[in-house]
């Protein structure tokens, strides 16, 4: 028999359905609550609420799990390359030989954007922050393509959306940098596969050869690879809401990379960049911010630390943390930021504040000492964020669309003033 929860309210018994997923996680189906028991839940920040069904990634935030269709994490960062977890991600299986080198293939032929779009960099001050842009230039491919608005688009016109977007948004984001740092722009170029494309038109200039180094290629796949989908999180479950209202695929990722934005999300790495050099100010002494970051009377937090989920340790951060070993030494590069970090982290995990409340590193915490020793400005790192994303918000809007769930709206609990009458301004106190 399957199996139900009993409610019993005012007197009288509801049954729940259970659904249970494959990885055996349980959740009551309230669907029918409201119509039932005139009742709706509350559950602010959705920390006990399930939005939907997924097979795309899991997570389990006590072991320290995360797989993308069921694949390791620790596998897909060691083995795959950014673009076949991306084909992966989306289309829920890794690609043949066949099919990865089309959809590459596809990719390089619609890297470039409309001559316009360089118009549209000109109408934003030269200090824009790069999120900004980003999301602003994102959205206006549904200008280029108003066909991607329409809610009854066939498989084969969703899939060219996905390519121009996967395509289009390493360009924008490259240009974005060049835009603010003054540079000429650098045209996207058909000999070079997908990261090292971007690390072309981010860093060669007219006047010097850029060498192309596989170390920071390989660097660069790696973390592309370990931010590409993350279930559910803020970014994604707002793709997810403005995609439910039919709205284009462009439209809701540019309202996905807004959400990212926030120091809270995405936007954390920069944070964790910009809270290093702080302390590095300050003369290095991170048990001074360790005490801040304690201190419920500052509003301090340790950047880079804790996890809605993960209360364990994110398998993420653990593969970063040995990666910027890695490309630091492979580069010869001595950061006294990763040491800093490297303190904070341990004064962290044995102090019994962050050990209480499980706060751990996450993914920001290390990812920014990589960016920095490949030469991205802090203002990109969620820029960079956001380009490891895209595929997971693709595949989550996708998902979505293919499996015609309905608009999101969810319900409130009104606290607010009974009815009252309309009082003429003369007579207001
Ligand atoms: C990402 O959801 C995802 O999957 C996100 C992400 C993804 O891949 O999409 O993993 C990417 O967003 C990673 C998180 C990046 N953000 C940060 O590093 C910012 C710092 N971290 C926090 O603000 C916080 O930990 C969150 C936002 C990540 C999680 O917040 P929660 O789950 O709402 O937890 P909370 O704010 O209720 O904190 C619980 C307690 C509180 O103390 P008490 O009220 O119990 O005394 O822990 C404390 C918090 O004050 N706390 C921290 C802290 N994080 C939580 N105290 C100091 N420093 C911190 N970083």
């Amino acid at each position: 028999m399957a199996e139900s929860a009993e409610l019993i309210l005012d007197g009288k018994s509801y049954t729940l359905p259970v659904v249970e997923g494959t990885e055996h996680e349980k959740a009551f189906d309230i669907g029918k609550l409201r119509d039932q028991t005139g009742y709706v839940t509350l559950d602010s920040g959705y920390k006990n609420t399930g939005a939907t069904k997924s097979a795309i990634t899991f997570l389990d935030g006590e072991e320290g799990i995360l797989r993308y269709r069921g694949y390791p994490i620790e596998q897909l960062a060691e083995k795959s390359s950014f673009l076949e977890v991306a084909y992966l991600l989306i289309y829920g299986a890794l690609p043949t030989q066949e099919q990865l080198e089309n959809f590459s293939h596809q990719i390089t032929k619609h890297t470039l954007v409309h001559e316009d779009v360089r118009k549209i960099f000109d109408g934003f001050p030269s200090a824009a922050h790069p999120m900004a842009i980003l999301s602003s230039l994102i959205c206006s491919l549904t200008a280029f393509y108003p066909e991607s608005v329409s809610p009854d688009l066939s498989k084969e016109e969703i899939d060219l959306n996905v390519i121009r977007l996967m395509a289009k948004m390493p360009t924008i984001a490259a240009w974005t940098y060049k835009n603010n740092m003054g540079h000429p722009l650098n045209y996207p170029r058909n000999d070079l596969d997908f990261c090292s494309n971007f690390l072309y038109m981010m860093f060669s200039f007219p006047t010097e050869k850029y060498d192309i180094d596989p170390r920071i290629v390989s660097a660069l796949n790696k973390l592309l690879i370990l931010h590409a989908d993350h279930e559910q999180n803020c970014s994604t479950s707002t793709v997810r809401l403005v995609g439910s209202a039919n709205a284009s695929l462009y439209g809701s990722v540019s309202a996905g990379i807004n959400a990212l934005w926030g120091p809270l999300h995405g936007g954390a790495n920069q944070e964790v960049l910009e809270m290093l050099q702080a302390i590095q100010a300050d003369g290095g002494d991170t048990s001074k911010f360790i005490a801040k970051a304690k201190d419920k009377n500052d509003s301090f937090r340790l950047m880079g630390f804790g996890h809605r989920v993960y209360k364990n340790f994110d398998p993420r951060a653990k593969i970063i943390k040995k990666a910027a070993d890695e490309v630091l030494a492979a580069l010869g590069i001595d950061d006294p930021l990763l040491k800093i970090a490297q303190e904070l982290e341990q004064a962290a995990l044995t102090d019994q504040y962050f050990v209480e409340r499980k706060l751990y590193p996450n993914v920001d915490f290390y990812s920014g000492i990589i960016y920095r020793a490949i030469g991205i400005p802090t203002e990109m790192f969620t820029v960079m964020f956001a380009l490891g994303r895209l595929p997971g918000w693709i595949a989550q809007w996708k998902e979505m669309r293919e499996n015609k769930e309905p608009i999101g709206r969810p319900r409130q609990i009104y606290t607010g003033e009974l009815e009252r009458d309309y009082v003429s301004i003369e007579n207001r106190k």
